[in-house]
C-alpha cells in the first residue's frame, strides 16, 4: 500500500468512527484506538505535507486567528419564522394555508425549535467549502474555520443510501451546545474566574463567532440540520425526504413527528413541550412545517417568512421571587462570586433557592438590590439566573450590594485587577481557596476520592491537618477517627479511597491540580502530546503553544504553574507519596463489559448519563442510543422510557442502577 493509500484509508476510518461517535452517538472503538488512528494520520501528514487536503480530519483545528470575518451572501435568503404564541395562532396558520390552496389534505411535520445559532454549510462535490452565519438573512459572516472544528459537521458528505451527491448542496441548521456541555463550560469558567455565559445559546453563539478557531475547537458544540436552501433537481418530494437525505449524507437530524391534521400537530407540540426539561438541548418551541415541497413552493413567502412554516413558542421557564440576601462565595482561584439567596420558588419542577450573580458588573448592569422582586429563569439545566428586576415592586427599602474589600472567609485583601470583571482574595493561604481546591482535587472527574465530602474537608482544613492536597496522602487512621462523626469503618473507607486515587493517572492528576484554564480536555492534550510529567515540566511556552488547541493564555497559565517553586515541590511530594504520574492505561485487558453494547434509559442517581457511558467505554463496552437485537444490556434508571418496553419485548437483560454499579465494580 502506498502512503497516499494508507492516508486515504486512515481518513475513511477516522471519518467513519467520528460519525459513529459524534453523529450516531454509538461508538464502536475506544478513545485510545481512535487516538491511535489520528496519531498515525498526523504523523504521515507531517512527513508528507503535500498530501494534506482541506477535508482531512486533521484539518478541523488549528488555523491562526482571523482579523475579521468576511461577508458571505447566501444564494437563497435564510428566512426567519413567524411565531404562533398559542394554539389559536396555529389554527389560524392552517386557515391561512387552506385559503390559499383550497381543501386538499395537508401533511405537517413538527420539529423541536433548537435554540442556538443558524448557519449554512456549502458542500461542493461533497466537500465543505463555506460555512456562514445567518446574519441578516441575506448576508452572513464566513466562519468556515470555526464550523470545521465541530465534529458532527461532516467535512465530506457520506455516500449513504446511494443518493448521488449533488455538485452543490447548501445545508442549513443550528449550532447548539448541549445542556451538559454548557454546564461543564460554565463550571470551568467559574473555576478559572472568568465571566459566565447566561445560557447555552449565548455560549454556542459566542463560541462559534470567535476570531480564533482554536478557542472554538475547545468548546463542545453540536450541529443539527433542518433543511436545505434549494431542493431543485434533488430526488426529494417532501421535507421528510430532505431530512432522510441529510441523514444519509452523514448529518445529525433531529427527531420529528409527521402529522396528518392540525389536531395532531397540536398534540405533537404539547408532547414536545412536556418533554422539554428532559431533552439534552434547549428548545424554545416547536417548528411546524408543511411536508410537501411542491405545496411549500406554491405557498411561497411573505415578508421574509415562509407561509408554509411557523414557530410555536413554548411558555418561558421563568418565575418571579424575592432576593432575600446577597452572599459572597470564594472559589478555588480566590474569585469572589456574589450569589443571590432567593425566597424558594418552583421552576420547571425544581425548587430554586439561589441564583448566581456572576460578579459586581452583572449586578450593576441589572441593578439588582437586596429586597428586590426579580424575574428568574433557568439557563441550561440547573443554574438559575436573574433576568431582570421588577422595578415597580420596589418599596424604597431595597439595599445595594457592594463587593467586600476583605475576603469574607480569611479577611485577606480583595483586589479586582484592572480590566477584569472578577474580584479575588489575594491571600494564597485563604482556607476557602484551599477547601475549594481540595474539593476539586477529590471530585469524581479528577482524583475521584470517594467519601471526601465538604464537611470532612472543612474539618481537615480547619484543624490544620491538610494544608495542601499532598497532605491528604499523609493522613492517618488515628487523625481521621478523631474527627466528628467518624467511626473506624468510615475512616478506613476514606483512607482506602485516598489510596486508590494514587492510581488515577497523569491526565486526571493534571486536571485535579486546578491549573487555571486546564480542564479535562487540556489535561488530555498535555498527556497526549508530552507523554510524561517530566516533559511537561520541561516544556517552554513555545512548546506548549505548538499543541493544537492550546492558545497563548492557556500556555502561559500552564507554564507559570509549573515554573512556580511551590507547585513543583507539591508535585514532588505527591510523587513521593506514591501518586502515579504516568498516563493511565486506557484500555483494560478483558472485563465483563468487553464488546458488550449498553443502552441507557431513565435517570441514574449515582452518576450522570455521560459519566456512566464513559465508564462503559473505558471498560471496553459500547454505547448505543436505541434498543435492538444487538443490545446486550439495557440499564434502567428512574422513569425509564420506551426503550425499557422494547427491551422487555426483545428479551434483553435489563439492569437496575444497583446491578449496573455492581457490574462495573463500583
Ligand atoms: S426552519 C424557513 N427549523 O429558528 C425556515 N428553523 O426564525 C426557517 N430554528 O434562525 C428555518 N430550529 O435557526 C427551522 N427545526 C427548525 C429550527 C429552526 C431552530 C431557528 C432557525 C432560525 C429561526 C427561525
Amino acid at each position: 500500500m502506498t502512503v497516499q493509500e494508507r492516508i486515504e484509508e486512515l481518513r475513511n476510518k477516522i471519518d467513519y468512527h467520528s460519525y459513529r461517535y459524534y453523529v450516531l452517538d454509538d461508538p464502536e472503538i475506544s478513545d485510545a484506538e481512535f487516538d491511535a488512528l489520528m496519531r498515525e494520520l498526523e504523523q504521515l501528514e507531517r512527513e508528507h505535507p503535500e498530501l494534506i487536503t482541506p477535508d482531512s480530519p486533521t484539518q478541523r483545528v488549528g488555523t491562526a486567528p482571523a482579523a475579521e470575518f468576511e461577508a458571505v451572501t447566501h444564494s437563497v435568503p435564510m428566512l426567519s419564522l413567524a411565531n404562533a404564541m398559542d394554539e389559536t395562532d396555529v389554527i389560524e396558520f392552517e386557515n391561512r394555508i387552506k385559503r390559499r390552496i383550497g381543501g386538499q389534505r395537508i401533511e405537517y411535520v413538527v420539529e423541536p425549535k433548537l435554540d442556538g445559532l443558524a448557519v449554512e454549510l456549502i458542500y461542493e462535490h461533497g466537500i465543505i467549502t463555506i460555512g456562514s452565519t445567518r446574519g441578516d438573512g441575506v448576508t452572513g459572516e464566513n466562519i468556515t474555520q470555526n464550523l470545521k472544528t465541530i465534529r458532527s459537521i461532516p467535512l465530506r458528505l457520506r455516500n449513504g443510501n446511494d443518493i448521488a451527491i449533488p455538485p452543490v448542496l447548501a445545508v442549513r441548521g443550528e449550532v447548539i451546545m448541549l445542556k451538559k456541555d454548557f454546564e461543564r463550560l460554565n463550571q470551568e469558567r467559574l473555576d478559572a474566574g472568568e465571566t459566565l455565559f447566561a445560557n447555552p445559546r449565548n455560549a454556542a453563539a459566542g463560541s462559534v463567532r470567535q476570531l480564533d478557531p482554536r478557542i472554538t475547537a475547545q468548546r463542545k458544540l453540536d450541529f443539527f440540520c433542518y433543511g436545505i436552501a434549494d431542493a431543485t433537481g434533488l430526488p426529494v418530494a417532501t421535507h421528510t425526504d430532505v431530512l432522510a437525505m441529510l441523514r444519509a449524507f452523514g448529518f445529525k437530524v433531529n427527531e420529528f413527528t409527521k402529522c396528518s391534521s392540525i389536531d395532531e400537530v397540536l398534540t405533537a407540540c404539547r408532547q414536545l413541550e412536556d418533554r422539554r426539561p428532559e431533552l439534552p438541548y434547549e428548545i424554545d418551541g416547536a417548528v411546524i412545517k408543511v411536508n410537501s415541497i411542491s405545496l411549500q413552493k406554491e405557498l411561497g413567502t411573505i415578508s421574509r417568512s415562509p407561509r408554509w412554516a411557523i414557530a410555536y413558542k413554548f411558555k418561558p421557564q421563568q418565575a418571579t421571587t424575592i432576593v432575600n440576601d446577597i452572599i459572597v462565595q470564594v472559589g478555588r482561584t480566590g474569585a469572589l462570586t456574589p450569589v443571590a439567596v432567593l425566597k424558594p420558588v418552583r421552576l420547571a419542577g425544581v425548587e430554586i433557592q439561589r441564583a448566581t450573580l456572576h460578579n459586581q458588573d452583572e449586578i450593576d448592569r441589572k441593578d439588582i438590590r437586596i429586597g428586590d422582586t426579580v424575574l428568574i429563569q433557568r439557563a441550561g439545566d440547573v443554574i438559575p439566573e436573574i433576568v431582570k428586576v421588577i422595578e415597580h415592586k420596589r418599596t424604597g427599602h431595597e439595599r445595594k450590594f457592594i463587593m467586600p474589600t476583605l475576603c469574607p472567609v480569611c479577611g485577606g485583601r480583595v483586589v479586582r485587577p484592572h480590566g477584569e470583571a472578577v474580584s479575588r482574595c489575594t491571600n494564597s493561604r485563604c482556607p476557602a481557596k484551599l477547601k475549594e481546591s481540595i474539593r476539586h482535587f477529590a471530585s469524581r472527574r479528577a482524583m475521584d476520592i470517594e467519601g471526601l465530602g465538604d464537611k470532612l474537608i472543612d474539618q481537615l482544613v480547619d484543624r490544620g491537618l491538610v494544608r495542601d492536597v499532598a497532605d491528604l496522602y499523609n493522613l492517618t487512621l488515628q487523625q481521621l477517627m478523631e474527627l466528628e462523626r467518624m467511626g473506624e469503618k468510615s475512616a478506613q473507607n476514606i483512607l482506602s479511597s485516598i489510596e486508590k486515587s494514587k492510581k488515577a493517572g497523569l491526565e486526571r492528576l493534571l486536571y485535579a491540580l486546578g491549573i487555571r484554564h486546564v480542564g479535562e480536555r487540556t489535561a488530555h492534550l498535555l498527556v497526549h502530546n508530552f507523554k510524561s510529567i517530566d516533559n511537561i515540566l520541561k516544556a517552554t511556552r513555545d512548546d506548549l503553544l505548538k499543541v493544537n488547541e492550546i492558545g497563548p493564555e492557556v500556555s502561559e497559565s500552564i507554564f507559570r504553574f509549573f515554573s512556580d517553586e511551590e507547585n513543583r515541590r507539591l508535585l514532588d511530594r505527591l510523587r513521593a507519596a506514591g501518586v502515579v504520574c504516568t498516563p493511565a492505561e486506557s484500555i483494560p485487558v478483558e472485563t465483563p463489559l468487553s464488546g458488550k453494547t449498553f443502552v441507557f434509559t431513565g435517570t441514574l442517581h449515582s452518576m450522570t448519563r455521560s459519566e456512566a457511558e464513559k465508564k462503559v467505554i473505558s471498560l471496553g463496552g459500547k454505547i448505543s442510543g436505541s434498543v435492538s437485537k444487538n443490545t446486550d444490556y439495557v440499564v434502567a434508571g428512574e422513569d425509564p422510557g420506551s426503550k425499557y418496553d422494547k427491551a422487555q419485548k426483545l428479551g434483553i437483560p435489563i439492569l437496575s442502577e444497583k446491578e449496573f454499579l455492581k457490574l462495573i465494580g463500583s
